[in-house]
C-alpha cells in the first residue's frame, strides 16, 4: 500500500504526458493490490469518485462495482450523466439506486439545517450499506481521498461530505488519488478521457440541493430550485462566467411573496442567485455579473420555472454570509 505522505520529489502534474505516466503507474498498482478481486466504490458523480472510477475500470473494467445513490438532491442531470458516462460509455458495472422517495420522505417538514444534514448522512450511509450487503466476493473500497483530504483529518473523508461510509466496513481500501491536489487530479480526469463539465465542475455540497431548498424541504419548492439552478448554470457557461466563478447556484427560501402574472395575482417563492471566489472557501467575494446578464436571467426563470414570482441577488461576502444559506 501506497504511503499517505507526497514525496518531495514528485512533479505536480499539470501536463497530459505527466498524467498519462500517472495513469500507467496508479494501473499498474490497482491489478497488483486488487489481483482477481472485486472493488466496490460509491460514484457521485464528482470530480474525485469520478477520476477513481475511470482508473479503475481502466485498470480492472468490471471487477469495479459501482454505486451512484441517487438523493433527489442532486443537481439537473447529474445522475443522468453518471448512467450515460459510466454504465454506457464505459460500459461499467453500475448499480443506479433511485432513493429520492426514501429521503425525501424523511427530511418532509424538518425544517433544522444540522438535522437535515445529518438525516441525509445517515440515509446515505444506509442505502450504500444495503446495497452492498446484496452483493458478493467484494474484498476491497475505493475511495476518492485527495491529499488535501488527508492533510486536513486523518486520510478519511471528511464525514460531513455525503459518501462518508460507515468504519466498521471491513474492506482493504483502494485510494489512487490520494496524493494528488485537486488541480492534478482534473489534469488525470482530462487524460483519462471524462468529459469537460464533469472534470471541472464547480465544488458541490455533500448534502446537495437539500441546503439550498431552504427550511422544510417540499418536492415542488425543491423542483423549482433545480430549475432555477440549470438556467442559471446554462447562463454563465454560455456568457464565460462559468470558468472565472468559483462557486454559483440558486437557494430558494421558504416564503412567498404576492406577484402577478397574465394580469392574475400570482404568489411564488424568490430565487436567489449566489455567485461567489474564493481560493478555500474560508472567504469568499463577490463576482460582478454584468446587469444585461442578470436581466436576462431573471427574466427566463420568472418566465420559465413554476412559482418562483422574483429572482433577488446576494451580495454579501464571507465572512459575513457564509456560501451556502444553510
Ligand atoms: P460555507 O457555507 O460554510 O461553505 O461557507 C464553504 C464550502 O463548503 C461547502 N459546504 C459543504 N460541503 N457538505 C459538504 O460536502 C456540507 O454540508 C457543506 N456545507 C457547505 C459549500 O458549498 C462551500 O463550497
Amino acid at each position: 500500500m501506497q504511503s499517505n505522505v507526497r514525496p518531495e520529489s514528485m512533479a505536480r502534474i499539470t501536463t497530459k504526458e505527466l498524467a498519462d505516466a500517472f495513469i500507467a503507474e496508479q494501473v499498474a498498482e490497482i491489478r497488483a493490490q486488487v489481483g482477481d478481486k472485486k472493488v466496490l466504490l460509491a460514484l457521485s458523480g464528482g470530480v474525485d469518485s469520478s477520476v477513481v472510477a475511470a482508473l479503475l475500470i481502466k485498470a480492472i473494467g468490471k471487477q469495479l462495482v459501482c454505486v451512484h445513490v441517487n438523493h433527489g438532491l442532486m443537481r439537473k442531470g447529474e445522475s443522468e450523466q453518471v448512467i450515460e458516462v459510466f454504465g454506457k460509455a464505459l460500459d461499467a458495472n453500475l448499480i443506479y439506486v433511485d432513493a429520492t422517495d426514501r429521503f425525501l420522505n424523511l427530511l418532509a417538514g424538518v425544517a433544522e439545517p444540522e438535522k437535515k444534514r445529518k438525516i441525509i448522512g445517515a440515509e446515505f450511509i444506509k442505502v450504500f450499506d444495503e446495497e452492498s450487503a446484496k452483493l458478493e466476493g467484494i474484498s476491497f473500497l475505493a475511495q476518492g481521498t485527495i491529499y488535501p483530504d488527508i492533510l486536513e483529518s486523518d486520510g478519511v473523508k471528511a464525514h460531513h461530505n455525503v459518501g462518508g461510509l460507515p468504519e466498521d466496513m471491513q474492506m482493504e481500501l483502494v485510494e489512487p488519488v490520494k496524493l494528488l491536489y485537486k488541480d492534478e487530479v482534473r489534469v488525470v480526469g482530462d487524460a483519462l478521457g471524462l468529459p469537460h463539465n464533469m472534470v471541472y465542475r464547480q465544488p458541490f455540497p455533500g448534502p446537495g440541493l437539500g441546503v439550498r431548498c431552504l427550511g422544510a424541504i417540499t418536492r415542488d419548492r425543491l423542483h423549482a430550485l433545480r430549475e432555477a439552478d440549470a438556467i442559471l448554470r446554462e447562463e454563465f457557461d454560455k456568457n464565460g462566467l462559468a470558468g472565472k466563478v468559483w462557486q454559483y447556484f440558486i437557494a430558494v427560501p421558504d416564503f412567498k411573496s404576492v406577484g402577478v402574472k397574465n394580469d392574475k395575482r400570482y404568489e411564488g417563492w424568490p430565487a436567489i442567485i449566489r455567485a461567489v471566489n474564493t481560493t478555500d472557501a474560508m472567504s469568499a467575494t463577490i463576482e460582478e455579473i454584468p446587469y444585461a446578464l442578470l436581466h436576462h436571467i431573471t427574466d427566463r426563470i420568472t418566465h420559465e420555472v413554476d412559482g418562483i414570482n422574483r429572482v433577488l441577488l446576494d451580495l454579501t461576502p464571507k465572512p459575513i454570509g457564509t456560501i451556502e444559506w444553510e
